[in-house]
């Protein structure tokens, strides 16, 4: 992948309203006024990252760097510690910084007034978590996700790339990009021959047929394979429907269509049950686009006749990368690359991202690297986009060590899994409710809801909390375990904290209105800061395209919520109205998070 681990701070073009963006991006903002003020003659670009030590809440780290450079000669400045004294003096004056010191070589330490902290938190109660949105430098993504194959089996990794594609998609969209949610289905390509002679052969009447009469599309997969591989005048029939279909013959394309419609069917089912929208164009829809992409690298002199194919030569590999095939046809990376040209010149991203398992990391390498040298992409040394990103992932593994399977098939059905996590949430919700005497209290309805909440929960959480470019074993015993860092830990953090505030007789609304949140209490003010950080941990990870960055937050904060509710009396203290705030933010913030992970949270548990 080219993924960048510089954070978009400070690279926003507009300037934007004040009190926009994160908090990170307004130090940022300040820290840039004072730069300007400190060293006039540099351009530079301000480094502000959160607080290692103490001392501050976020630290400027630019005086080591201008020292190095020398920027700071010319002035007066004797040493890095003296471009810190002069950054932080020149920071100018505001409600949002309470002090800055200076530490070692000019390290300054930024502490963040407790007031403004509260006063953030306090705001976003009242208008929304929508202003805490961060500002990404792009307006429009395409994000090519999920991207299974007609007729094979959608497997856990297709699982896997569904759900961090549609994270990221969330992510996106909090932050006001413009997201085109792309499901590049396999839906073209010589399998189609044999699968069209297939149905042919063993559904005389396949034109009358419902989605369902085909029966398991993969089974059917299998029997033409079966067929095509044993049988020489199959697989001569086979061959030559490949070539009627695109050549464009009613009855094949209608075939086709058949079989497309059904896997259609299957995938939305799985779409449905995780609540994941996707727009679909497949690999077809870029067929027709093909030959005028190749034809326009091909004049670039980027194209070579190689061994009866045609290849692009690209620096680093030692294969090329083969964009037409020795019998003529088109393949994945020809695909590809006329859906790059659709997506930079049709439909105009500015990034475009694909979500597949890491093996496909040299193809996407590959194609990427020629749309370079054709010069569709900048050089990112000078500019930042359009840019192309590889979200590459590990596997899944069973508890065997091995690539995931279940006993009975060697796919996975994703609705089976997903089915079995909600059976399996159910029954242990059913039997605590029962053991503390509280099942009078629920609704078939509630059950139903919960356990399918909890359930598919814990199998989207279990699997996004990783670093995504590792393997992760599926375990449902630990996915939907109530200790640690996992969804059903946390869907039971979130409704403690509703019932909490339940239980208190104030009116969260009204307090929200006349209320004052105060930040007393060192655990308070750790709660609230790292409350009002909610949105530079959303643009991290958009911009590292990393949803275990969201996970690892929403985490970290239900145990500082904890911290605080063990150290702060709520209910019945002296400070419940603005404790009570805090609550409010805390649950409002985690359930955010929970939207982001496409998770529904509950209320109760
Ligand atoms: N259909 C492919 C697979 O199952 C994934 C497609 C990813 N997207 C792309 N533009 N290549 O592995």
């Amino acid at each position: 992948g080219d993924e960048t681990s510089t954070s978009a701070s400070g690279s926003a073009q507009e300037p934007a309203a004040p009190g926009a963006g994160s908090v990170k991006q307004q130090i940022s903002n300040l820290v840039a006024l004072s730069l300007r003020a400190t060293v006039p003659e540099v351009d530079v670009e301000p480094i502000v990252e959160v607080c290692t030590g103490k001392f501050g809440d976020y630290q400027c780290n630019n005086a080591m760097g201008l020292w190095s450079k020398g920027k700071g000669s010319g002035t007066s400045f004797k040493n890095p510690n003296a471009i810190g004294q002069a950054i932080a003096k020149n920071l100018p004056a505001c409600d949002v910084i309470e002090s800055a010191s200076v530490a070692g070589p000019g390290f300054v330490n930024i502490v963040l007034s407790k007031s403004w902290v509260a006063k953030r938190i306090q705001d976003m109660l009242v208008n929304g978590i929508k202003t805490w949105a961060p500002i990404l430098p792009v307006k429009r993504v395409v994000l090519d996700f999920s991207s299974p194959n007609i007729a094979k089996e959608m497997h856990v990794g297709h699982l896997r790339s569904t759900i961090i594609g549609d994270t990221l998609a969330r992510m996106f969209e909090f932050s006001n990009v413009e997201v085109l949610r792309r499901n590049h289905v396999g839906d073209w390509g010589t399998q189609f021959g044999m699968l069209i002679e297939f149905l042919f052969e063993k559904f005389p009447n396949w034109e009358e047929l419902g989605s369902q009469a085909i029966g398991d599309l993969q089974v059917f997969y299998k029997a033409s394979k079966q067929r095509f591989d044993e049988d020489a005048e199959f697989k001569d029939r086979a061959q030559q429907a490949v070539v009627r279909l695109q050549g464009g013959e009613e009855k094949y394309r209608a075939a086709w269509k058949k079989i497309c419609e059904i896997s259609r069917n299957e995938f939305d089912q799985v779409y449905k049950l995780l609540d994941v929208q996707l727009e679909e164009k497949g690999e077809s829809f870029y067929n027709p686009y093909i030959p005028q992409v190749l034809e326009k690298l091909s004049s670039q002199g980027l194209i070579e006749e190689s061994e009866g194919a045609r290849v692009i030569f690209i620096q680093g590999h030692q294969i090329p990368l083969i964009v037409v095939k020795r019998d003529g046809g088109f393949n994945y990376a020809s695909t590809d690359l006329a859906a790059l040209w659709y997506r930079l010149n049709v439909e105009k991203a500015e990034w475009i991202i694909y979500v597949t398992d890491v093996g496909q990391q040299q193809h996407f390498d590959m194609f990427f690297k020629a749309a370079r040298m054709a010069g569709w992409l900048p050089d990112p040394k000078e500019k930042k986009f359009p840019k192309t990103s590889h979200v590459g992932f590990g596997l899944v593994l069973g508890a065997d060590g091995k690539r995931f399977r279940t006993r009975s098939t060697e796919v996975v059905r994703l609705g089976d899994l997903l089915d079995e996590a909600k059976s399996r949430s159910k029954s242990e919700l059913l039997q605590r409710l029962t053991e503390n005497g509280k099942i009078v209290d629920w609704t078939d309805e509630e059950l139903e809801q919960t356990s399918k909440a909890v359930g598919y929960g814990a199998v989207k959480y279990a699997d996004l909390k990783n670093n995504r470019l590792t393997n992760y074993t599926f375990s449902f015993d630990q996915m939907l375990s109530d200790k640690g860092n996992t969804a059903v830990y946390l869907q039971y953090a979130h409704a403690r904290i509703c019932s909490i505030i339940r239980k208190s007789n104030m009116d969260v609304e009204e307090l929200k209105v006349s209320g004052n949140i105060s930040l007393a209490h060192p655990d308070e003010r750790v709660l609230g800061l790292y409350l009002i950080r909610y949105a530079e941990i959303v643009e991290e990870a958009c911009t590292n395209l990393l949803p275990s960055v969201l996970c690892e937050y929403l985490y970290n904060l239900s145990e500082m919520f904890t911290r605080f509710y063990t150290n702060c009396q709520v209910v019945g203290s002296p400070e419940e109205p603005s404790r009570l705030l805090l609550c409010e933010a805390t649950a409002v913030v985690m359930r955010q998070c929970f939207q982001l992970l496409g998770i529904t949270p509950v209320y109760k548990l």
